[in-house]
């Protein structure tokens, strides 16, 4: 049965110091939640890493990266690896953000790249995609999203789909408040994993987790993730406050 997961995706935000805080209570009242079936993440930024992978290591929260670097280690200046990743306990990565596509010119082809050394390294990866507003008013939406993940993760072997969950944010839902319906979340969630199940076996779909992205706050989680092919959410804003990132795994 595919897992359930809640992400929390820290962007810029949180100083080392606030890290340890909002760590600290996520941990604690994690505890007193049933998780059956569902799996926590939190994508801290970098400098709050090292110290989140420690203080969550004996707890139900894995913790991800927002970015990694495709080459293997060199002359980078500012750039992270996979391997600086996995030698702090880090086994998760966020690629394709929609902020990293539009704000450092991420493209399907460097992505590609992005996820082949994340995979060969073991790294499981939360792999981002989703059309903007002038996409979704011309109806051009599907194709877009099926460009974006085929361009980039089509090239992959069923097995490699084992570490893959995949994450619908159209552009226009991200931080604008502006969520997707739960009927626009859900038809596109099932449209993907058509799309999974025609170029692979449909295990490799029935399997694959795919996140929602935009917006998703606590008034909101629990019409969207009742939807039947939305396995949870990425979360931004709502991820940034204890009570609401934990509202959010109870509403799943
Ligand atoms: P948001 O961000 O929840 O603040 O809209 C979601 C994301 O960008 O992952």
């Amino acid at each position: 049965m595919r897992k359930k997961i809640v992400a929390g995706n820290w962007k810029m935000n949180k100083t080392f110091k606030e890290s340890k805080v909002l760590v600290k209570e996520l941990t604690k009242s994690i505890k007193a939640i049933p998780l059956d079936n569902t799996r926590v993440i939190i994508a801290p930024p970098f400098t709050n890493l090292q110290k989140a992978s420690k203080k969550t290591k004996d707890t139900a929260i894995e913790v991800s990266a927002q970015n990694m670097h495709q080459a293997e280690n060199g002359a980078f200046t500012g750039e992270i690896s996979a391997e600086m990743l996995k030698s702090i306990y880090v086994d998760i990565v966020i690629l394709g953000h929609s902020e990293r596509r539009a704000y450092f010119g991420e493209t399907d082809e460097l992505l590609a790249k992005k996820v082949n050394t994340a995979l060969k390294h073991g790294l499981e990866i939360i792999f981002c995609f989703g059309e903007v507003l002038e996409d979704r008013k011309s109806g051009n939406h599907f194709k877009v999203v099926e460009e974006q993940i085929k361009n980039a993760l089509f090239h992959l072997d069923s097995e490699s789909w084992n570490k893959i969950i995949l994450a619908y944010e159209p552009v226009w839902a991200i931080g604008t408040g502006e969520t997707a319906s739960p009927e626009q979340a859900q038809e596109m969630h099932a449209f993907i994993r058509e799309l999974v199940a025609e170029r692979y076996l449909s295990d490799v779909a029935e399997e694959v987790s795919i996140l929602y992205g935009g917006s998703v706050k606590p008034a909101n989680a629990k019409d969207i993730f009742s939807k039947e092919d939305v396995d949870g959410g990425l979360i931004g804003g709502a991820a940034l406050n204890a009570d609401d990132f934990i509202a959010l795994v109870e509403a799943i």
